[in-house]
């Protein structure tokens, strides 16, 4: 087991290993003396994995209650964010009890916002069983749901107590959702390590997964670390994401985050080579990383299509929109464009 540590405004650790979901209820009892919990999941991973986390933390000591919604970002909507919240209440948790967000993405971000606001926050663990959760979302203390306006628009800033990755979990992921991980993982090397770069493009990611995702951590902890509330830094986390946000908006959200991610990246750093924040050969190194992984590269979106999505996106600040450009491989920085900039950069993208 290799452990990370995040200093947000409260310290915790992300636990990395194979058979970690086994050793939930002994690695859980490090972090809290509450022995009450609302385990919370989708029903693809309620079949695969819950019956043997609620075993472990049974057999800690802990009352455990499962709750399990239907799969896919279609879910993170506000009514299965409320049913979240009323099975919490029906289940008589208080504030001293915990949640834990058991799946991907879409559960870590769903069951955070419940613990973020049921009685005004209690504890949560995030046990991230896809590898995009594992290498970027469970860490972060980013917790939302989507609304008919777009991506993670009501949400709130939770840190959770703990992060137990179990990377043998990967095992069972469809390749289109390890790819969407890979996508995650590709964008924290090109905007903070060329050479985890280098060693994503040479290295058999899979038989190093656990250092994959080790890396990804100590990346996004750093700089959460130091801007947990995203006022500057923290910003550079979201390159790619603009266009990305915009492509899934268009999709109805179909396309999955990881891939609109990966389109998002191929189209911004063309932009930013056109439009000349980036040197020659930026669009090239994000396109190899993206093959490597068969990721998509080609978005199906018009201009004015990305556009009036990327206008309602939640890094909008009033007249202007920071987008996250690459100075070299390894590095990166915010451009703050007002909309008519925007415009440009969304048709210099295609
Ligand atoms: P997801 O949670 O929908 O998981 C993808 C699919 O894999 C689902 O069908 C799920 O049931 C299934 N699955 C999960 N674990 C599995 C396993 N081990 N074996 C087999 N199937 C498994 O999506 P995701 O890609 O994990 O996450 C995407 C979400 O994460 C998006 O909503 C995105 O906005 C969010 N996100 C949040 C942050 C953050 O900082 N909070 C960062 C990046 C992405
Ligand atoms: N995934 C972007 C962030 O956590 O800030």
């Amino acid at each position: 087991m290799q452990t990370v540590m995040v200093n947000a405004s409260s310290a915790y650790p992300v636990h990395i290993g194979g058979g970690l979901l086994e050793r939930a209820g002994e690695l859980v009892a490090g972090a809290t003396k509450s022995r009450t919990c609302a385990v919370i999941t989708d029903t693809t991973v309620e079949k695969l994995y819950a019956a043997r986390v609620c075993r472990s933390l049974q057999d800690a000591g802990v009352t455990v209650r499962l709750h399990a919604f239907p799969a896919g970002e279609q879910s993170k909507n506000i009514a299965v964010y409320g049913g979240m919240l009323e099975f919490l209440a029906e289940s008589g948790l208080t504030r001293s009890d915990f949640a834990v967000a058991l799946g991907g993405g879409v559960a870590g971000d769903m069951a955070g916002f419940a613990a973020a606001t049921y009685q005004r926050g209690i504890d949560y663990i995030q046990m991230p069983t896809t590898l995009l959760a594992a290498s970027d979302s469970s860490v972060g203390g980013k917790t939302a749901i989507d609304l008919a306006a777009g991506k993670n628009l009501a949400g709130a800033f939770h840190q959770p107590k703990m992060v137990i990755c179990d990377t043998d979990a990967f095992q069972t992921l469809p390749e289109e959702d390890f790819a969407g991980g890979m996508a995650e993982t590709v964008k924290h090397a090109l905007i903070a390590d060329a050479g985890f770069y280098r060693f994503l493009m040479e290295e058999p990611v899979r038989e190093r997964i656990g250092d994959v995702v080790r890396r990804n951590v100590e990346i996004k902890a750093s700089v959460v670390g130091e801007d947990e509330f995203e006022r500057g830094r923290r910003k550079i986390l979201n390159f790619g994401h603009t266009l990305g946000h915009a492509i899934e908006k268009n999709s109805g959200f179909t396309v999955p985050h990881g891939h609109a991610v990966a389109m998002g990246m191929v189209l911004a750093a063309r932009a930013a080579e056109r439009m000349a924040y980036s040197p020659a050969g930026t669009l090239d190194a994000v396109l190899a990383a993206c093959r490597r992984f068969r990721l998509p590269t080609q978005c199906p979106y018009t201009a004015p299509q990305l556009y009036a999505a990327a206008i309602s996106d939640k890094k909008r600040d009033g007249g202007s929109i920071d987008v996250v450009v690459l100075e070299e491989l390894g590095r990166a920085r915010t451009v703050r464009l007002d909309l008519e900039g925007l415009r440009r950069f969304t048709e210099a993208a295609l």
